[in-house]
């Protein structure tokens, strides 16, 4: 990690030659945006690529050793492309298996997304909570670890959904879909008995906050909904520091970088400009299984 960049660090020009970090906010498709904004509005200063690998997606129905391998050769040419001082895996699909991979291979610091069943766990007054996320988080060791060390002594409902990454990804791009199949997606999350009903969801992948206001109005009950993106961008602003006074990013060069670029309309390009993201480039990187 760039330490000249740590917090409560001065800017010293002979021995930082970039006041303006770069960060590389890293997901399967739009879902990390919910994650880009978090930490926008926490570093307003620093330099964005926002990269989706829509050539991909979705992540969630991809083999682990796919998807590993899928995430360390995508990264290399973003990294090799942007030079980014930190990256940000605003996915918990990708998060569960490759992070500790990325961080063997490449020195510079990587702040994932993992499961918020820890602070589910700690929100639940009726001890059933619920984990939303995509078939292959569901699945993973590092999840079920996740549930026995933090959440042991909750009912915890793992959900695994394979249509609402999709359905946000239709939403951003102008295509909302009928509520009835965001409640059929939902209606697994909730359940009652005599011991109790569900009043934590823990939203375990960052496309479902796209879906927010929605899933809010289609709920059966009231429940929180916990969305890990204002506790990761406060892990990053640990990790960069504060903004350095007089120095910032044109904002007018953020990015959003596609693998493929087949779904780019006028209305994502507009959702894409009001989150902040005014340039929109493509490069190419079809997905090979070989
Ligand atoms: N946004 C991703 C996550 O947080 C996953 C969506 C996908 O299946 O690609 O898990």
């Amino acid at each position: 990690m760039r330490a000249d960049l740590l917090a409560g660090a001065t800017y010293n020009p002979a021995v930082m030659p970039s006041p303006v970090p770069t960060i590389l906010v890293f997901d399967s498709g739009l879902g990390g945006l919910t994650v880009f904004s978090e930490i926008l509005k926490a570093r307003p200063d620093a330099r964005y690529v926002y990269a989706a690998d829509d050539a991909a997606f979705p992540y969630g129905r991809l083999s682990e050793a796919v998807l590993a391998e899928r995430v360390i050769a995508v990264m290399e040419r973003l990294i090799g492309t942007h030079d980014p001082d930190l990256v940000v895996v605003a996915c918990n699909t990708a998060s569960t298996v490759v992070l500790p991979h990325l961080r063997a291979r490449f020195s510079i610091p990587f702040v994932g997304t993992v499961p918020a069943i820890k602070p589910a766990a700690q929100t639940t007054r009726t001890g059933y909570v619920t984990v939303l996320a995509t078939p292959g988080t569901v699945a993973r060791d590092y999840t079920r670890d996740l549930v026995e060390t933090y959440a042991a002594g909750c009912r915890v409902n793992l959900v695994g959904s394979r249509r609402l990454a999709g359905i946000a990804e239709a939403e951003m791009a102008g295509e909302p879909v009928p509520d009835a199949e965001l409640i059929a997606e939902l209606r697994p999350c909730f359940v009652a008995d005599e011991g109790g009903r569900t009043d934590v969801v823990a939203l375990a992948c960052t496309h479902y906050p796209l879906l927010l206001p929605r899933l809010q109005a289609l709920a059966p009950w009231p429940v929180a909904w916990i969305d890990p993106a204002p506790a990761i961008a406060r892990r990053v602003t640990q990790l960069i520091g504060p903004p350095v006074p007089g120095h910032e990013a044109d904002e007018n060069e953020a990015m959003a970088v596609f693998t493929s670029g087949a779904g780019i309309g006028p209305a994502l390009r507009g959702a894409l400009l009001d989150k902040g993201l005014p340039v929109v480039a493509v490069e190419e990187m079809p997905l090979s299984y070989g």
